[in-house]
């Protein structure tokens, strides 16, 4: 939303689009945009809004934009608000009538976008039908455009405001969304909302924002009083964060679920809260809310981003999965960064050090995480409950919520999550918190839902992670939580030998993982031999066997190849039965303690005329000859191994997704951060 900042409709198209790619990430079944009419058929219609929707991906709504002559491209805008949307589906299929933004009529008097689910918009749907309203999607989201339509054909006066329809439309709403509402009957002003679901505001300004806080104004039902009351004060009071950001030194608002859509424009944001409502309206950003809670900051801050523009580009590489794997010795490294002390053996994660004595007198560790987080979890249970001594649960946040599991005072439970906005990580968060456990965040996103809601956390550093398979993230939560070990276990006598064992091998890691990424051409070579294949087994057991969970998720996420991780310990209770000539298999044989173990496992399949492909270490003479192939890993501490042997497989799927024609970055029917249950 611009201000004082001219811009033609097709800048304002381009702005959208340029943030919708970059949001890409989160959803791309289908995508639509909302901006000022009026349509070149309708003489004299100032406020009429122009809706454009299209199934498929953003390029397609690019190209359907390109088309469109119902609009004027040259027109030129003072303030401009426009709202645009892409979509990953859970309430009806992928389709232009499905796609946001939804309508509350033919006029398009009300539009809104929408990121999360209605739950109870069964029950509102049925209300607003005996109303009159005709719905034209199968979303849960259109119920929100026509609720704001009834709240205003019913208001009891001229002169409510655009924010105060919102307030009303969202104490009916259950469930998770963050929301953005533009309408004919208040052109040039923007409402946001969320509650559950991620919203930040980026503002640009050509002055310093650094200090800003913009207070909130509460009893919203006096808004309009309290915003003429202000407006007649001195103007220059530089005490009212609401004047010194509105009052000209905003020069545009950004409104957006994640900030990779904004960073180009600003660095400059303002993360909402639950239930907070905020407001543009002649260029003045003003934030509602419906009452105080108990001990909350009457303010919001503005903050500065860390991240670069350059970060979320893709570079000479082909995709973004691929940028990542290749950037895992920096990514490893930055999550150590200034956190070892090499000379002392120390280990000092900032966001936990209060909380240590706590976490110590703990009487176990819940690690709770959805798809590769908690693979991050499996991967250092066992060298936590080592360097512990604490029983350490790993839990899948759906599972542990499905099972109402027992949680209590003396708990510490872990979420782990690269985007921070999970729902069910974030749902088992306020689980976990309703009991009394502390509560530890180990995401990727400084500012999300989970590092906030938490009560003490390690930020990963890893850099944001765009491909929808994770990878980078995952071996930097995985150093990330053992570094909370060495942390935890600083001044047990009996294992600085063990710790210095693994610090020794941290230091080393990014060099070591440069070794393996050498190893891609070769990989490639083995993918050329099995991207035909339907079916893929990765096994191995102990410390590696989170690798084969990882690396048979990453195969099944972008290859759409049937993969399974199988902990080589159950190989003869049921997937042996599947091992013959045909059935490709990966073995991960790394030397640690369990080496004889894998070894029996190797000897079973063999002996079935599997052809195993084995992650051995190097040099290993005895595991190359009853290999059919070798990807052979330098060696490193046995709780450190796993870093290394999940890269072959990040690799090997990256090629096979490649080969076999699919889009790594945007795999089908799945999207980077879920913010739905
Ligand atoms: C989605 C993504 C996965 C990710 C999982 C958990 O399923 O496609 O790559 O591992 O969510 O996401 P989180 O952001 O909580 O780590």
């Amino acid at each position: 939303l611009n201000y004082r900042v001219p811009r033609t409709r097709k800048e304002i198209f381009e702005t959208l689009v340029r943030g919708l790619l970059r949001l890409e990430y989160r959803g791309y079944d289908s995508a639509g945009i909302a901006v000022d009419g009026p349509r070149k058929d309708v003489k004299d219609d100032n406020n009429s809004i122009c809706l454009i929707k299209k199934k498929g991906k953003v390029k397609a709504l690019d190209e359907e934009l390109d088309k469109k002559d119902s609009v004027d491209l040259d027109e030129v805008f003072d303030t401009h608000f426009g709202i645009a949307h892409t979509r990953w589906a859970t309430h009806g299929e992928p389709s232009a009538v499905n796609s946001h933004p939804q309508r509350s009529d033919k006029d398009n008097e009300f539009v809104v976008i929408h990121n999360g689910i209605i739950t109870n918009y069964k029950e509102l749907k049925k209300y607003l039908s005996s109303k009159g309203y005709e719905f034209e999607s199968e979303t849960d989201t259109e119920v929100i455009p026509k609720l704001i339509k009834y709240v205003y054909d019913n208001r009891e006066s001229e002169d409510v405001s655009f924010s105060t329809l919102v307030e009303r439309v969202i104490q009916q709403l259950e469930g998770a969304f963050a929301l953005v509402f533009k309408s004919i009957h208040f052109p040039g002003e923007a409402v946001a909302t969320r509650r559950g679901s991620p919203l930040l505001i980026g503002v640009r300004s050509k002055y310093e924002l650094s200090t800003e806080q913009i207070p909130i104004q509460y009893n919203s039902g006096h808004f309009k009083e309290a915003l003429q009351e202000k407006n007649s004060r001195n103007r220059s009071d530089s005490t009212t964060a609401l004047h010194s950001v509105g009052d000209g030194k905003a020069v545009e608002y950004y409104f957006a679920s994640d900030a990779s859509a904004i960073i180009e424009h600003t660095n400059k944001v303002i993360y909402l809260e639950d239930d907070d409502i905020a407001a543009v309206a002649e260029g003045k950003l003003s934030l509602h809310r419906i009452s105080r809670l108990a001990g909350e900051d009457p303010v919001r801050a503005i903050q500065t981003l860390q991240m670069e523009l350059q970060q979320i580009m893709k570079g000479n590489f082909k995709a973004f999965m691929q940028k990542e794997i290749f950037e895992q010795p920096e990514s490893v490294f930055n999550t150590m960064r200034g956190r070892i002390c090499f000379d002392t053996n120390t280990v000092v994660l900032g966001g936990l050090k209060d909380h240590l004595k706590e976490i110590k007198r703990c009487r176990r560790l819940i690690m709770i995480g959805c798809g590769t987080s908690f693979h991050a979890a499996v991967a250092t249970r066992q060298i936590l409950e080592e360097l512990t001594e604490l029983p350490v649960m790993v839990e899948l946040a759906s599972d542990f919520l499905d099972r109402n599991t027992p949680v209590f005072r003396d708990d510490v439970c872990f979420f782990i999550s690269q985007s921070g906005e999970t729902a069910d990580t974030l749902m088992a968060l306020r689980y976990c918190k309703e009991r009394g456990a502390l509560t530890v965040g180990v995401t990727n996103t400084v500012g999300s839902s989970i590092s906030r809601d938490t009560a003490c956390g390690v930020h990963i550093n890893a850099g944001p992670e765009i491909g929808v398979a994770s990878t980078k993230a995952y071996t930097s939560q995985f150093v990330a939580l053992i570094m909370f070990g060495l942390m935890i276990s600083e001044d047990r006598l009996s294992l600085q030998k063990r710790r210095l064992e693994i610090i020794n091998g941290l230091r080393v890691l990014p060099e070591l993982i440069k070794e393996v990424l050498a190893l891609d051409e070769k990989i490639k070579g083995i993918a050329d031999e099995l991207y035909q294949q339907r079916s893929l087994l990765v096994m191995g057991r102990g410390f590696n066997y989170a690798t084969c969970l990882e690396g048979a998720l990453k195969i099944k996420e972008i290859t759409y190849m049937h993969s399974e991780g199988i902990l080589a310990g159950e190989l003869k209770h049921g997937p042996l039965a599947l091992i013959d000539k045909q059935m490709p298999v990966i073995m991960v044989i790394m030397r640690d303690a369990c080496y004889t173990k894998c070894h029996n496992a190797l000897q079973q399949v063999t002996a079935r005329q599997g052809r195993p492909i084995i992650l051995c270490c190097q040099n290993d003479p005895e595991i190359v000859k009853n290999a059919y192939k070798t990807i052979e890993l330098p060696q490193t501490v046995d709780c450190l191994q796993g870093i290394l042997s999940v890269i072959p497989l990040q690799l090997m799927s990256f090629h096979l997704a490649v080969l076999r024609g699919y889009d790594v970055d945007c795999p089908r029917n799945l999207a980077k951060s879920v913010t739905v249950e």
